[in-house]
């Protein structure tokens, strides 16, 4: 029997996927890429924002067409979207079998099963701290990478206005410690060499909840990454995403003294105008963000930023966009996420007037995304004739004779590979062009671009 696994969204669902893909193959589910071949479908779901919504519900609708003469398949909805819309999704995707919220996935493989008895379609939709420990399952069969992801908190507290993710992931909760570490060892053992850790709110990680950030000596996600580090056979670890006040001092020493931490960090801003910070019910000020990155800057020498970015939030005017466009400029976000403002049912901020228009909403996209180019190439151009090291991948997927990696502050390098060279080294090569998108190492030939 095979199983085909859909994703949309975040990095969250990713993991989740996997977790979930891991745990059918342990009950003899086979994984398969081919929608057309499978006999279980599942859609894991995102509901962040109106369009990834309405891309599933087209992809899900279309699905009924593989119920016809296979009357056996089963189609089940995960994620954000079957927690947000529950059992109503049955009346508008009435082919589905079952739809399972964010706080009981770990429930999938014994609901599978049930369905295969018993075809009557359910949702299930409660929270459970038990998906915590639940979801720590890894698909270790036929696995090639050397990149993993740990999820290390769930859920959300913080209740920006525009954010419908604390209402379908539900109160934040953090695992033990001690089960990140072992999850990661044992990623260790399988050949990762590069880690991310994931959670809406990773720097919360061992706060219970608490949405009033640590004091300045105090952080329970640093010393975690502090463990993390020094994990044989772990080389890089990433994570995302982190709120902003939680850097603090103790988290801000941690990354400085561990380079095994990597040197790029996705700080979501935003915003850079504090009137439209306050109505997005972010708890601080563009100087406090500005404060925040000075000190990375000053105690991590060459570390660089990315960031989320929300354009037209209701009452958006063009003096609070420029402070957004003035705040990006000073830190000189090497890459962000910019999203147009689309308000979410449900949400504080769903409850303004969405009175951007569109357009406008483009046009202040189009802006960003031209500043962003511009930066990234300068920032690319100025790394010429520097010596990078790089994780790495193995061969392109453009062109095989070139293989690809990633510095620390992950920048993508091509370079020629040499002999016995192997994936997963960490190697030195030398920057010698750059376009806005990569480095190219001196070792290949002067080809044109591809
Ligand atoms: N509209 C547009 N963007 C949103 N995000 C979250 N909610 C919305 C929304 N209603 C963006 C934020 C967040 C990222 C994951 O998605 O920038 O950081
Ligand atoms: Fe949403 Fe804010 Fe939580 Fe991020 S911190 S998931 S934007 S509510």
């Amino acid at each position: 029997m095979k199983a085909y696994i859909k994703t949309y969204g975040c990095q969250m669902n990713e993991r989740d996927s996997e977790a979930l893909a891991g745990m059918l193959s342990a009950r003899g589910w086979e994984i398969t890429q081919n929608e057309n071949d499978a006999d279980l479908l599942i859609f894991n779901t995102c509901s962040v924002r109106e369009q990834a919504e309405r891309k599933a519900l087209g992809k899900i609708m279309h699905m009924k067409k593989l119920k016809r003469g296979r009357e056996h398949i089963i189609i089940g909805v995960i994620g954000c979207m079957a927690q947000n819309h529950g059992e109503k999704l049955f009346q508008e995707l009435p082919h589905i079998d079952f739809v399972l919220g964010t706080g009981q996935l770990h429930e999938l493989p014994d609901l599978v099963e049930s369905l295969r008895e018993d075809r009557k379609q359910q949702a299930l939709l409660s929270n459970s701290e038990a998906v915590l420990t639940g979801m720590g399952v890894h698909l270790f069969d036929g696995m090639n990478s050397i990149f993993g992801q740990v999820a290390i908190t769930r859920g959300c507290n913080r209740f920006c206005s525009y954010c419908i993710v604390p209402y379908v992931r539900g109160r934040e909760m953090s695992r033990s410690e001690k089960d990140v570490l072992n999850e990661i060892g044992e990623l260790a053992k399988h050949g990762i060499r590069e880690v991310m850790l994931l959670g809406q709110n990773v720097a919360a990680f061992g706060l219970n909840g608490v949405i009033t950030p640590p004091p300045d000596n105090v952080s329970p996600f640093g010393e975690l990454l502090a463990k993390a580090a020094q994990i044989p056979g772990i080389e890089r670890i990433r994570f995302t995403s982190p709120y902003p006040t939680y850097f603090t001092d103790r988290l801000i020493q941690v990354i400085a003294d561990n380079p095994k931490i990597c040197r790029s960090i996705h700080l979501p801003l935003q915003s850079g105008s504090n009137r439209i910070l306050k109505a997005m019910n972010r708890h601080y000020t563009a100087e406090k963000y500005l404060e925040i990155v000075n000190k990375l800057k000053k105690a991590v020498p060459g570390i660089v930023f990315s960031t989320d970015i929300i354009v037209g939030f209701p009452g958006e005017t063009e003096e609070d966009f420029c402070a957004t466009r003035d705040v990006m400029n000073e830190v000189g976000f090497d890459n962000a996420f910019i999203f147009k403002y689309s308000p979410r049912p449900g949400t504080v901020s769903a409850k303004t007037a969405d009175n951007v228009p569109q357009e406008e909403k483009e046009r202040r996209n189009q802006i960003l995304l031209a500043d962003l180019a511009e930066r990234s190439l300068a920032h690319n151009r100025a790394l010429i004739g520097t010596v990078q090291q790089v994780l790495a991948e193995g061969p392109s997927s453009r062109n095989p004779a070139r293989w690809c990696g990633k510095t620390s502050t992950a920048k993508s390098v091509m370079f020629a590979p040499w002999e016995g060279i192997k994936i997963g080294d960490l190697v030195e090569v030398k920057i010698a062009r750059a376009s806005s998108m990569s480095l190219f190492a001196d070792n290949i030939p002067d080809l044109p671009e591809c």
